[in-house]
């Protein structure tokens, strides 16, 4: 029998251990607050930002939301970030990435408050995390450590191989997994489109997460049977529904499942997870720059 992971109850199980944080804030008159900042040529992004501002209005936490024109020149959005970076009230930033082309994103994420920068973007927390002392986990990376956790997956000694090597997924998830302590220890290789014989790589692993932005670009043929896989991908690919487009993931769920002993499903796998660690993070940042002390799941 194959596990299909559920992303969205243990997410939820998440969100209800960080309501006692919050509540604990709110007490000491401290109001978590998360700004989001949207300036995206990508039309998903619009509802990727409201649904984590739901998801934290619902939880407690305050947002303010700043939209700005996509023509805005790079300078206005810096100054965004800097206002909310002397803001008082303001705990965590996100700005939704991508940014169009005329706005350099590192320019961008290096003008983030590293105290704020509740993604993990920043160079300072991108050091940190590599030097195995991390401030902010990135969030996609942190809700697959915990996804593999809650899902009864040992990484101490297990072969993971990532496929797709990007700085918000693969590069920081390959670190989280390679730090010593529960929920790394693994040995981790990570595939790319370079990569010669990415079956062999994928073939040889305990734990495959595909994160490469490829429509079911791993299937069953690649696997291993027993293998625990996780789904990152999210990908709109046409389809003959009501929108003109179907979400799938960057494996093929159906031959995958044949030889997974677990598998995340997209929807409902990592896209909840990621959310949830965004809410952890902003709750954080709002412990340590209050000094009120909050217990974190
Ligand atoms: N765009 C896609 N994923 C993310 C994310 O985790 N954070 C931000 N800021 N933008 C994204």
């Amino acid at each position: 029998m194959t596990d299909v992971i559920d992303g969205d109850a243990i997410a939820g199980e998440i969100r209800d251990e960080l309501e006692g944080a919050v509540q604990r804030l709110r007490d000491e008159g401290v109001a978590p607050t998360l700004a989001t900042v949207l300036m995206s040529p990508d039309p998903a992004s619009e509802t990727y930002v409201s649904m984590k501002q739901r998801d934290c209005e619902e939880l407690g936490i305050e947002t303010r939301d700043v939209e700005l024109p996509l023509d805005s020149p790079a300078g206005d959005l810096y100054a965004t970030v800097e206002e909310l970076n002397d803001g008082d009230g303001v705990h965590g930033i996100l700005v939704q990435m991508p940014v169009p082309d005329h706005v350099d994103d590192r320019e961008v994420i290096e003008r983030i408050d590293p105290a704020k920068d509740v993604d993990g973007f920043h160079p300072e927390n991108v050091g940190r995390l590599v030097a195995g002392n991390p401030r902010f986990e990135p969030c996609t990376p942190h809700g697959v450590q915990k996804l593999l956790d809650a899902a009864g997956v040992d990484t101490e000694g297990a072969d993971v191989t990532i496929v797709g090597r990007s700085d918000i997924v693969g590069k920081p998830l390959a670190n989280l997994l390679l730090d010593k302590g529960p929920g790394g220890n693994a040995t981790v290789t990570v595939c790319h489109s370079r990569t010669e014989d990415l079956t062999a790589k994928t073939r040889e692993a305990d734990v495959v997460v595909a994160a490469a932005g490829v429509p079911e670009l791993v299937d069953g043929s690649m696997l291993s049977e027993g293998v625990v896989v996780i789904d990152v991908g999210v990908n709109q690919v046409d389809a003959d529904t009501e929108k003109g487009y179907e979400l799938v993931g960057d494996v093929e769920f159906e031959s995958a499942s044949e030889k997974a002993s677990a598998i995340t499903p997209v929807p409902g796998g990592v896209g909840p997870m990621t959310r949830a660690m965004l809410l952890h993070n902003t709750v954080k940042a709002a412990s340590e720059q209050s000094g009120v002390d909050v217990e974190l799941p």
